[in-house]
């Protein structure tokens, strides 16, 4: 038997017409904003990968060392047969936790990304000659199927990937992987947390322009998928940091003013000058807001652990 299965949730078709209706709905509004799935193609994971090795992008070596020194305590706790991962993209933290986990036989991650899922896959299934490995190529704010797996589960969300949500669907994701834990499972989430700005900011913003190549992915994602003509030249990446929300915003800003055509959308969109679309924010937390959030969906935090500077914190809860 094949010890690995591949499910795709979303056909081409479907991901398509979402990527129009956001598109179209996120371009013709006064404030522009695109949801922050679509960076994710394959030049985007790759260029995700290269953003946790750059000097400035601190969350991946942080949270790699709390899952380093606590994995053997998140796996005693959990005793999980079965890892669910949202948003595994390359699975490289991931190994760590899997490794600590002698009991485990399936692992489930579920990604809008099927080329970081296949390659995490190969890694994977190649280190542990005994695990069975089911990808999901699935939008993790859609209702999610899980196939059948043995409990306990442990289900992970890592890289600070909840920071990307916006607080309200925040609350109705957390509602939802709720409903996903039957007793005995838990949750082991990964936030950033609120430190100084220069050091947030540069972690979105890197001496490299790693980052801002990353960000303007989205525009030749939509150049390929929709026909558009969007010059990436044209926009400059910019990241701010949000003191009354605690987040960073990631925006494109037209360096003059332009109409750019969406050829399949049959769609001019008009820049000004300056004028910026909104692309990701990325939020930044302490421990009472995770709590509280936890909380309100019915998930109890259990453990908090930090590395040593404090900068990142993974959350250990179960279904209270
Ligand atoms: N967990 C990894 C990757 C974080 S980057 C780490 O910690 O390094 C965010 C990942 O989430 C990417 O792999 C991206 O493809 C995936 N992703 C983003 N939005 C998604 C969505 N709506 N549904 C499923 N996957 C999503
Ligand atoms: N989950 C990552 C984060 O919020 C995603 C990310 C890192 C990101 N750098 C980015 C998203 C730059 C958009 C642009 O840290």
């Amino acid at each position: 038997m094949s010890r690995f299965l591949l499910t795709r949730t979303l056909d081409e078709n479907a991901a398509e017409s979402a990527l129009r209706a956001d598109v179209l709905a996120g371009l013709t509004r006064p404030d522009k904003w695109l949801p922050p799935k679509w960076f994710y193609d394959g030049r985007g994971s790759e260029l995700f990968e290269d953003i946790t090795r750059l000097p400035e992008y601190y969350p991946t070596r942080a949270e790699r060392e709390i899952l380093l020194a606590r994995a053997g305590e998140i796996a005693a706790a959990s005793g999980a047969r079965t890892l669910v991962e949202l948003g595994s993209g390359s699975s490289e933290k991931t190994r760590h936790l899997i490794e600590a986990m002698p009991g485990l036989e399936l692992y489930v991650p579920v990604d809008v990304s099927e080329s970081a899922l296949t390659g995490a896959a190969e890694t994977l299934l190649a280190e542990h000659p005994r695990l069975r490995v089911h990808a999901l190529i699935a939008d993790f704010t859609r209702p999610l199927e899980l196939p059948d797996s043995p409990g306990p589960r442990l289900v992970v969300f890592l890289g600070g990937t909840i920071g990307n949500l916006l607080p309200a669907e925040r609350a109705e994701f957390l509602r939802a992987v709720r409903a996903m834990l039957s007793p005995g499972d838990a949750l082991l989430l990964g936030t950033d947390l609120v430190k100084d700005e220069a050091t947030l900011v540069a972690a979105y913003d890197d001496a490299a322009g790693v980052t801002a190549e990353f960000n303007k992915n989205v525009l030749s994602v939509m150049n390929r998928e929709l026909d558009a003509d969007f010059h990436p030249a044209d926009f400059e990446h910019v990241a701010v940091w949000d003191t009354e929300q605690e987040w960073i915003e990631m925006r494109l800003r037209a360096r003059t003013e332009l109409n750019v055509k969406i050829r399949a959308l049959d769609l001019v969109v008009p820049f000004g000058a300056g004028e910026e679309i909104r692309t990701e924010v990325s939020a930044k937390f302490r421990q009472e807001r995770v709590r509280e959030e936890l909380a309100a969906a019915g998930l109890e935090l259990t453990q908090w652990w930090t590395d040593a500077a404090g900068r990142f914190a993974l959350s250990l809860a179960t279904a209270g």
